[in-house]
């Protein structure tokens, strides 16, 4: 298992000899290493096991890191960086040469996000180089919204987790590419589109639902637990799987007739970013628990809810 702290010395170590270290951010954690070191990266892809076309996200400490790993910042690109970094919003940028082709995936443009987490936001202060980080969970499973989550799928890939505590906002960030300087949504995340819309004018969503090259990693299925999830109205799907072990995860009332320790509410109160606080660690509680299959209502699809939805989706997807 790994060792968690707060000793960002140790951290500092471990990732200035090319060593992973599991990071907090209001997202969720990621598992770090040098994102100028291919020796790095290639630990990260090996300890997630994540195949090669799938590229990483670039995490810097503000804004000006960015100009010395990218040649250019579009005009829309500058505004949602000015307005929402720090904060879950990656922006796809083309790159220097500087950033490695295998963290890239080969691709000409590199996922820069400025995270915000007081412990990472230090680390990044410190450090002579920016941290590659994906979510630090196997490929393809729930990813890890507090340290013990990171330790117990990748303890024994790593030596140590920064200890952040929960994160804050709980779904992945949203990415932002651009095509003709006009920006391009293609992952809904831990910003709604409606908020950045609010400072760059009509944002196209372009999600890919398969394993699409021109944005690896959207893949259909993602975000999975190890159980059946199946999506619909609760009340249908409970009587559907009345033979069967059932775990729940509601929107914001539990349902009547099945035992209460079976049941998770995303938020009682119907807000959504609590919701997605939630998402991820029920899911991962309800795969733990005995039971066969996991029943999930879609919430409403506004804001953070469409976010919610797509992870759901993926999640539910064979
Ligand atoms: O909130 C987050 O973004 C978290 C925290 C740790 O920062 N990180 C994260 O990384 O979610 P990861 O690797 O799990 O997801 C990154 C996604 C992948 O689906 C990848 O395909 C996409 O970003 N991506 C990265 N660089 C890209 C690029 N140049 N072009 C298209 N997609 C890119
Ligand atoms: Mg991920």
């Amino acid at each position: 298992m790994a060792a968690i702290g707060s000793d960002l010395q140790k951290a500092i170590a471990l990732l200035q000899s090319d060593e992973l270290v599991g990071i907090p951010t209001e997202t969720v954690y990621g598992l770090a290493g040098n994102a100028l070191s291919t020796k790095a990266i290639a630990k990260i892809f090996e300890a997630k096991d994540r195949p090669f076309f799938d590229p990483l996200i670039v995490h810097v400490p503000d804004i000006e890191a960015t100009y010395q790993y990218v040649t250019h910042i579009p005009e829309k690109a500058l505004l949602l960086a000015r307005n929402f970094w720090p904060g879950p919003l990656t922006l796809l940028l083309p790159k220097k040469p500087i950033i490695p082709d295998l963290a890239t995936s080969g691709l000409d443009t590199v996922g820069i996000r400025c995270p915000q987490h007081p412990l990472t936001t230090q680390l990044l202060k410190l450090l002579p180089f920016p941290l590659a980080a994906p979510s630090a969970n196997p490929f393809g499973y729930i990813s890890p919204t507090n340290p013990q989550h990171v330790n117990q799928q990748l303890g024994n890939k790593i030596n140590y987790i920064l200890d952040g505590g929960e994160c804050q906002v709980g779904l992945e960030s949203t990415i932002i590419g651009f095509e003709q300087d006009q920006p391009i949504a293609y992952r809904l995340g831990g910003l709604s589109i409606e908020q950045l819309e609010e400072t760059v004018g009509p944002i196209q969503i372009q999600l890919n639902t398969s394993s699409n090259p021109t944005a690896p990693g959207q893949l259909k299925s993602h975000y999975s637990p190890t159980k059946k999830l199946v999506i619909g109205n609760l009340a249908e799907l409970a009587s559907k799987h009345s033979h069967q072990h059932i775990g729940i995860l509601a929107f914001n009332r539990e349902m009547p007739g099945i035992e209460i320790n079976r049941q998770k509410i995303l938020s009682p109160t119907s807000d959504l970013s609590e919701a997605a606080q939630h998402l991820f660690a029920y899911l991962r509680e309800l795969d733990q628990l005995p039971v066969e299959v996991i029943l999930a209502e879609e919430v409403p699809s506004v804001g953070l809810g469409r976010a919610i939805n797509d992870r759901l989706k993926r999640a539910s997807a064979q």
